[in-house]
């Protein structure tokens, strides 16, 4: 199809994710037609540096030999089959696998094809744990500000950030909200930036929200929902992994369960297999998804304890049924891209063997901080982010108005690169095979980007 062809379908029908439709109208988008490694390519021949590795998805870069071998390779067994009922070697074949980078204790998988998915799974599961047991009090979850779990309406309930949930208030079922971990805006903070949240000098004043919270209410508390180590969609957030300790301890003692959503930390994202493992502490539920194909296609899943399960598990008519499932659970295609993507992380000893490249990105963008116009610098792993803003020193953020965000966007378009900023804040969410040299490139390119924007 060519380009105008393409345009105009899209023009006059399709609506976008996360997209005012008016501003759009006055936008060409890219017609992207085909991906290699860390880049984009559009229908003009352009490239583009995949800086936010298409939603957070991509692994192991576009058009990875391996996964497309894997993909031909099951393609002609197996597309799909219903997974109730039924069970497929691709299915078995992951959990074996994913078992070996689990604790031992996080031993039943319930697969679903989203990170909402995921983590509607484990809410409802979460909930039912507690009412097949005969306790009818527990009825709430604590969420955290500016977390995000998803789009839909269970997700939604425990998001934290205004601008995509507030809206929906009066569908929301209640919960309780405790404050955000959020370094980068607390007055507490004795380092200049945030970084990796190990030096900010503080006492974890910020949880104390959540400590009243368990104290004063843990008999109505079914969970505590949490993203580890970094609060993604909310900012990027990077937070101290003492909180997660912390966190464990005081639910442990409250008879409350601790939900991890790894939905976009898990596979290496943050320089370790899972982020938890940072903390050294281990949840009763755990919500996987983006990374666990390569990005290759939709699939999730929510591990939970064997002591959960159990909890499930009785005579038909006890009526202790889990009642959930999704048409494409277990999808024989996103199964063995999982299984593949695992081996490679296995073969290359990914992210161990990318030790040096996560700190030379690190490095690179504390170099950010010596420009006014940038308010904080964090990082972790193959994340980074920092905020943009009028003047550091007298904390001055652009009006929203001026929508610096957007701007810097169309601008790195325009760059060769895909910056997708939050707001103001502008990051880096890289692939786990990126390299040195385009770290540099992309590093490069974004400061000139971010500093035309902010001259102009
Ligand atoms: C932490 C977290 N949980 C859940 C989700 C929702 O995943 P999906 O967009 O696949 O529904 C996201 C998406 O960005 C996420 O970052």
């Amino acid at each position: 199809m060519k380009k105008n062809k393409v345009l105009s379908i899209d023009k006059k029908h399709i609506w976008h994710p996360f997209t005012q439709m008016k501003d759009y109208e006055t936008i060409d988008p890219k017609v992207i037609v085909k991906g290699k490694g860390v880049k984009l390519y559009d229908i003009d021949g352009n490239e583009y540096y995949d800086t936010i590795s298409s939603w957070w998805t991509n692994l192991l870069g576009h058009q990875n030999k391996k996964l497309n071998q894997a993909l031909k390779k099951q393609i002609k067994k197996l597309e799909h089959v219903n997974f109730s009922g039924f069970t497929h070697p691709y299915a078995a074949g992951l959990v074996e696998q994913l078992s070996k980078k689990l604790p031992p204790s996080l031993s039943r998988f319930f697969f679903s094809d989203n990170g909402s998915t995921a983590v509607e799974v484990a809410l409802k599961t979460a909930f039912q744990y507690f009412q097949n047991q005969g306790n009818r009090e527990k009825k709430t979850f604590i969420r955290l500000k500016n977390s995000y779990h998803g789009d839909t309406m269970g997700a939604v309930s425990v998001g934290g950030v205004d601008l995509y949930h507030k809206l929906y208030h009066p569908l929301m079922f209640e919960t309780l909200q405790a404050d955000s971990p959020d370094c980068s805006n607390c007055p507490k903070r004795k380092s200049e930036f945030t970084y990796e949240a190990r030096e900010t000098g503080c006492a974890l004043e910020c949880f104390a929200s959540m400590e009243k919270l368990l104290e004063e209410k843990s008999s109505e508390i079914i969970a505590v929902i949490i993203e580890p180590i970094i609060q993604a969609a909310g900012g990027m957030i990077v937070y101290p992994f003492e909180y997660l300790k912390k966190l464990r301890k005081l639910t442990l003692e409250k008879n409350v369960l601790l939900i991890f959503d790894e939905v976009a930390t898990g596979f290496g994202r943050t320089g370790s297999f899972f982020a938890f493992e940072k903390a050294g502490v281990v949840p009763d539920l755990l919500c996987l998804s983006k990374g666990i194909t390569g990005g290759y296609m939709p699939l999730a899943m929510t591990v939970s304890t064997e002591k959960i399960y159990q909890a499930f598990y009785d005579d038909y008519f006890s009526n202790k049924t889990f009642y959930h499932g999704h048409s494409y659970t277990a999808n024989p295609l996103a199964c063995s891209l999982a299984v593949e993507t695992l081996k490679i992380l296995e073969e290359e000893n990914l992210p161990e063997s990318q030790k040096d490249t996560i700190e030379f990105f690190h490095n690179t963008l504390k170099e950010f901080g010596k420009e006014k116009f940038i308010a904080d610098i964090r990082f972790t792993g193959f994340i980074g982010a920092v905020d943009v803003v009028e003047d550091r020193k007298s904390k001055k953020s652009f009006l929203p108005e001026k929508r610096m965000g957007q701007k810097i966007y169309l601008k790195s378009l325009e760059n060769g690169l895909v910056l997708r900023p939050l707001g103001d804040t502008i990051y880096w969410f890289l692939p786990l095979v990126i390299k040195k040299k385009d770290i540099k490139i992309i590093l490069e390119k974004s400061l000139k980007v971010i500093a035309e924007a902010v001259r102009e």
